[in-house]
Protein backbone atom coordinates (compact mmCIF):
# COMPACT_ATOMS: atom_id res chain seq x y z
CA UNK A 1 0.00 0.00 0.00
CA UNK A 2 1.50 3.78 -0.89
CA UNK A 3 1.79 6.33 1.93
CA UNK A 4 -0.76 8.20 0.74
CA UNK A 5 -3.57 5.50 1.20
CA UNK A 6 -2.11 4.35 4.28
CA UNK A 7 -2.44 7.82 5.88
CA UNK A 8 -5.93 8.57 4.64
CA UNK A 9 -7.31 5.20 5.99
CA UNK A 10 -5.40 5.65 9.82
CA UNK A 11 -7.30 9.48 8.90
CA UNK A 12 -10.92 7.56 8.36
CA UNK A 13 -9.60 4.99 11.55
CA UNK A 14 -9.61 8.45 13.20
CA UNK A 15 -12.44 9.82 12.39
CA UNK A 16 -14.45 7.22 12.89
CA UNK A 17 -12.33 6.38 16.67
CA UNK A 18 -15.48 7.78 19.13
CA UNK A 19 -13.36 7.07 22.08
CA UNK A 20 -10.74 9.24 21.54
CA UNK A 21 -10.82 12.81 23.61
CA UNK A 22 -11.61 16.51 22.13
CA UNK A 23 -14.67 17.22 19.92
CA UNK A 24 -13.48 19.35 17.44
CA UNK A 25 -12.04 19.32 14.51
CA UNK A 26 -9.30 16.26 13.21
CA UNK A 27 -5.99 18.61 12.09
CA UNK A 28 -4.58 14.90 11.03
CA UNK A 29 -1.27 16.39 9.58
CA UNK A 30 -0.11 17.39 5.91
CA UNK A 31 2.91 17.18 3.53
CA UNK A 32 4.99 15.17 1.56
CA UNK A 33 5.35 11.76 3.23
CA UNK A 34 8.35 10.78 1.46
CA UNK A 35 9.74 14.03 2.25
CA UNK A 36 12.11 12.14 4.70
CA UNK A 37 11.26 14.93 7.56
CA UNK A 38 8.44 15.29 9.88
CA UNK A 39 7.85 17.81 12.21
CA UNK A 40 5.38 17.36 15.63
CA UNK A 41 4.16 19.64 17.34
CA UNK A 42 1.79 19.51 20.46
CA UNK A 43 -2.00 20.33 19.51
CA UNK A 44 -3.91 22.58 17.03
CA UNK A 45 -4.89 25.71 18.20
CA UNK A 46 -7.68 28.03 16.95
CA UNK A 47 -6.71 28.85 13.69
CA UNK A 48 -5.86 25.51 13.23
CA UNK A 49 -8.71 24.15 14.40
CA UNK A 50 -10.76 26.60 12.20
CA UNK A 51 -8.47 25.63 8.94
CA UNK A 52 -8.17 22.15 9.60
CA UNK A 53 -4.25 22.64 8.91
CA UNK A 54 -1.60 22.16 11.58
CA UNK A 55 0.43 25.49 12.25
CA UNK A 56 -1.19 28.03 10.25
CA UNK A 57 -1.44 30.34 13.41
CA UNK A 58 1.69 32.80 14.94
CA UNK A 59 3.72 29.71 15.58
CA UNK A 60 3.09 27.85 11.88
CA UNK A 61 3.87 31.28 10.26
CA UNK A 62 7.16 31.41 11.85
CA UNK A 63 7.84 27.25 11.43
CA UNK A 64 6.67 27.66 7.96
CA UNK A 65 8.94 30.60 7.55
CA UNK A 66 11.92 28.55 8.54
CA UNK A 67 11.36 25.70 6.73
CA UNK A 68 11.09 28.09 3.82
CA UNK A 69 14.80 30.00 5.14
CA UNK A 70 16.83 26.91 4.43
CA UNK A 71 15.48 26.45 1.16
CA UNK A 72 12.59 23.57 1.77
CA UNK A 73 9.06 24.03 0.42
CA UNK A 74 6.38 23.49 2.64
CA UNK A 75 4.70 21.15 1.09
CA UNK A 76 8.30 19.07 1.21
CA UNK A 77 8.04 18.30 4.43
CA UNK A 78 5.49 16.58 6.59
CA UNK A 79 3.98 18.83 9.53
CA UNK A 80 1.97 17.21 12.35
CA UNK A 81 0.84 17.11 15.94
CA UNK A 82 0.99 14.67 18.62
CA UNK A 83 -2.93 15.37 19.80
CA UNK A 84 -4.89 16.36 17.36
CA UNK A 85 -7.55 17.93 18.35
CA UNK A 86 -7.67 21.24 19.71
CA UNK A 87 -7.69 21.61 23.52
CA UNK A 88 -9.99 24.15 24.80
CA UNK A 89 -8.97 27.69 25.44
CA UNK A 90 -5.43 26.32 24.23
CA UNK A 91 -4.37 24.93 27.27
CA UNK A 92 -1.85 22.49 27.20
CA UNK A 93 -2.45 18.23 26.13
CA UNK A 94 -3.20 16.53 29.04
CA UNK A 95 -1.13 13.36 29.73
CA UNK A 96 -4.57 11.14 29.00
CA UNK A 97 -5.19 13.02 25.50
CA UNK A 98 -1.39 12.53 24.84
CA UNK A 99 -1.74 8.71 25.97
CA UNK A 100 -5.08 8.10 23.59
CA UNK A 101 -3.92 10.01 20.60
CA UNK A 102 -0.37 8.00 20.73
CA UNK A 103 -1.17 5.14 19.01
CA UNK A 104 -2.65 6.62 15.95
CA UNK A 105 0.69 8.77 16.13
CA UNK A 106 2.95 5.34 16.48
CA UNK A 107 1.18 4.56 13.27
CA UNK A 108 1.61 7.61 11.48
CA UNK A 109 5.00 7.78 11.61
CA UNK A 110 5.80 3.98 10.62
CA UNK A 111 3.27 5.09 7.29
CA UNK A 112 5.70 7.66 6.86
CA UNK A 113 9.00 6.66 8.00
CA UNK A 114 10.83 9.41 8.19
CA UNK A 115 14.73 9.64 8.07
CA UNK A 116 14.99 12.67 10.55
CA UNK A 117 11.59 13.44 12.97
CA UNK A 118 11.95 17.22 14.62
CA UNK A 119 9.94 17.46 17.76
CA UNK A 120 8.45 20.83 18.52
CA UNK A 121 8.62 21.64 22.35
CA UNK A 122 8.54 19.20 25.57
CA UNK A 123 5.90 17.26 24.95
CA UNK A 124 6.50 15.74 21.66
CA UNK A 125 10.40 15.76 22.68
CA UNK A 126 9.57 13.74 25.83
CA UNK A 127 7.24 11.23 23.59
CA UNK A 128 10.46 10.27 22.21
CA UNK A 129 13.22 11.19 24.67
CA UNK A 130 11.21 10.79 27.89
CA UNK A 131 14.11 11.74 30.31
CA UNK A 132 15.47 14.70 27.63
CA UNK A 133 14.99 18.65 29.35
CA UNK A 134 13.92 20.72 26.44
CA UNK A 135 16.04 23.63 27.48
CA UNK A 136 19.40 21.41 27.54
CA UNK A 137 18.42 18.81 24.88
CA UNK A 138 16.74 21.03 22.04
CA UNK A 139 19.00 21.36 18.58
CA UNK A 140 20.79 17.73 20.18
CA UNK A 141 20.88 14.91 17.67
CA UNK A 142 19.65 11.39 18.67
CA UNK A 143 18.69 8.06 16.97
CA UNK A 144 17.26 5.13 17.16
CA UNK A 145 16.79 2.31 14.19
CA UNK A 146 15.35 4.48 11.77
CA UNK A 147 15.36 8.13 12.65
CA UNK A 148 17.29 10.88 13.47
CA UNK A 149 15.39 12.56 16.18
CA UNK A 150 16.22 16.83 16.74
CA UNK A 151 13.96 18.63 19.52
CA UNK A 152 13.56 21.89 19.15
CA UNK A 153 11.74 25.07 21.01
CA UNK A 154 8.18 24.77 20.44
CA UNK A 155 7.96 27.95 17.86
CA UNK A 156 5.44 29.65 20.72
CA UNK A 157 8.11 29.87 22.88
CA UNK A 158 10.45 31.08 20.60
CA UNK A 159 8.26 34.05 19.97
CA UNK A 160 8.12 34.60 23.65
CA UNK A 161 11.77 34.67 24.54
CA UNK A 162 14.54 36.29 22.06
CA UNK A 163 17.04 34.06 23.49
CA UNK A 164 15.09 31.00 22.43
CA UNK A 165 14.23 32.16 19.25
CA UNK A 166 18.17 32.45 18.32
CA UNK A 167 18.47 28.90 19.14
CA UNK A 168 15.34 28.04 17.01
CA UNK A 169 16.79 29.47 14.35
CA UNK A 170 20.31 28.45 14.46
CA UNK A 171 19.42 24.50 15.07
CA UNK A 172 16.97 24.67 12.21
CA UNK A 173 20.24 25.91 9.71
CA UNK A 174 21.20 22.59 10.93
CA UNK A 175 18.81 20.28 9.60
CA UNK A 176 19.39 20.19 6.22
CA UNK A 177 22.72 18.82 7.05
CA UNK A 178 21.45 16.41 9.05
CA UNK A 179 19.01 15.08 6.76
CA UNK A 180 21.87 15.03 4.38
CA UNK A 181 24.01 12.96 6.62
CA UNK A 182 21.27 10.97 8.07
CA UNK A 183 21.05 7.51 5.77
CA UNK A 184 24.80 7.18 6.22
CA UNK A 185 25.00 7.68 10.08
CA UNK A 186 21.63 5.79 10.12
CA UNK A 187 23.04 2.98 8.34
CA UNK A 188 27.20 3.40 9.89
CA UNK A 189 26.70 1.77 13.44
CA UNK A 190 23.45 -0.08 13.30
CA UNK A 191 21.93 -0.26 16.95
CA UNK A 192 20.15 -3.27 17.83
CA UNK A 193 16.62 -3.92 16.00
CA UNK A 194 15.02 -4.57 19.35
CA UNK A 195 16.30 -0.63 20.35
CA UNK A 196 13.78 1.38 20.66
CA UNK A 197 15.67 3.97 22.82
CA UNK A 198 17.01 7.37 21.16
CA UNK A 199 20.49 7.77 21.65
CA UNK A 200 22.73 10.79 21.43
CA UNK A 201 25.02 11.00 17.85
CA UNK A 202 28.65 11.92 18.64
CA UNK A 203 28.90 15.77 19.21
CA UNK A 204 30.49 17.77 16.94
CA UNK A 205 29.30 16.06 13.39
CA UNK A 206 27.13 19.20 13.06
N1 LIG B 1 0.94 24.65 17.99
C1 LIG B 1 1.10 23.33 17.82
O1 LIG B 1 1.73 22.66 18.62
N2 LIG B 1 0.55 22.78 16.75
C2 LIG B 1 -0.11 23.48 15.86
O2 LIG B 1 -0.57 22.88 14.88
C3 LIG B 1 -0.25 24.85 16.05
C4 LIG B 1 0.28 25.42 17.13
Amino acid sequence: MDKATGLQELKDEMLADRSLPLTTNLVFGEGDPDGGVLFIGEAPGQMEDQLVRPFVGRSGQLLRKNIREVGWKEEEVYITNIVKRRPPDNRDPLPDEIEAYKPYLERQIEIINPRVIVPLGRFSMNYFLPEAKITRDQGKVFRSTRHLIVPMFHPAVALRNPAYMKEFQDNFKKLPKVVAQADKLLAERPLKKSSAVYKPVQKGLF
